[in-house]
């Protein structure tokens, strides 16, 4: 059976791939990972540029546009209008990440509520499905996304899913699918490993968050599209599944999602 894995979460614009990008892609191909949602993040439009420039024309890598809750307080509204332009580009696949984050709180809580909201709404009214992403902001997160139905009209995902199971039992229960980063991988992260049992293989997607939370053992390394491999590998033994099929559902379930 050859592998089907899916990317659903890098940055694999960021500069820390400037001097490597081919190679690294190389790897992730040899690795089986055949599709990679690309986050671009701005607001700033050099960021956005660059990630059109690099991946447009690809096949293999889709695009998703987004600013982080960490940078909501760079937000007004000529950085949104320019934001919706990206957005409504053809070929992007989905709006994202955005969301709350209230463990680091990088941008003061009131204007990541505000932006998040603001967001959402474009998405219902692009008609583009959302990677969300929320930590230590549960109800916040939960009371935007529920009252707009957002999963339900347009589909979407918390990404690098850390919450508890009955967390992601919520989450679920609006029509939302959940992903696993490295983090699933960590030796301390036996309480994940657990919520990730509970969630049906289903409504799972796979993610490396790179070049963030590289997975063990690759831990102090820079992370790339080829470790998801370890993700996919950890949910395999947690749900009794063959790696093959764990990448084969969770490919499957991203296309349903982002419409590859
Ligand atoms: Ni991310």
């Amino acid at each position: 059976m050859v592998m089907f894995l899916t990317d659903s979460h890098a940055h694999i614009d960021y500069d820390s791939y400037d001097t490597d990008r081919d190679e690294m892609l190389g790897r992730a191909q040899s690795t089986g990972v055949q599709r990679i949602l690309n986050i671009a993040l701005g607001p700033e439009s050099e960021k956005f540029e660059k990630a059109f420039s690099l991946f447009e024309l690809s096949k293999d890598i889709s695009i998703a546009v987004g600013v982080h809750p960490h940078d909501a307080g760079k937000m007004d509204e000529d950085a949104y209008n320019k934001f919706k332009a990206y957005a409504a580009r053809s070929g992007v696949s989905a709006l994202g990440e955005i969301g709350l984050d209230y463990y680091y709180e990088n941008s003061p809580r009131e204007a990541q509520v505000k932006w998040f909201g603001r967001f959402l709404d474009l998405a219902l009214e692009l008609k583009l499905p959302v990677t969300i992403h929320s930590r230590d902001a549960f109800d916040d997160t939960y009371e935007a996304v529920s009252k707009r139905d957002i999963f339900r009209k347009v589909g979407g995902v918390l990404h690098c899913f850390t919450g508890t199971a009955e967390e992601a039992k919520k989450f679920l229960d609006l029509g939302a699918y959940i992903s696993f980063s490295g983090i699933i991988t960590f030796k301390k992260a036996e309480e994940l490993r657990q919520t990730a049992k509970s969630v049906p293989i289903e409504k799972m997607l796979i993610e490396t968050d790179a070049p963030f939370l590289t997975p063990d053992p690759y831990r102090g390394k820079r992370n790339e599209p080829a470790y998801v491999l370890r993700v996919a590998e950890t949910i395999a033994a947690l749900k009794g599944l063959s790696v093959e099929e764990v990448a084969k559902i969770t490919s499957e379930n991203a296309a349903r999602l982002f419409r590859f």
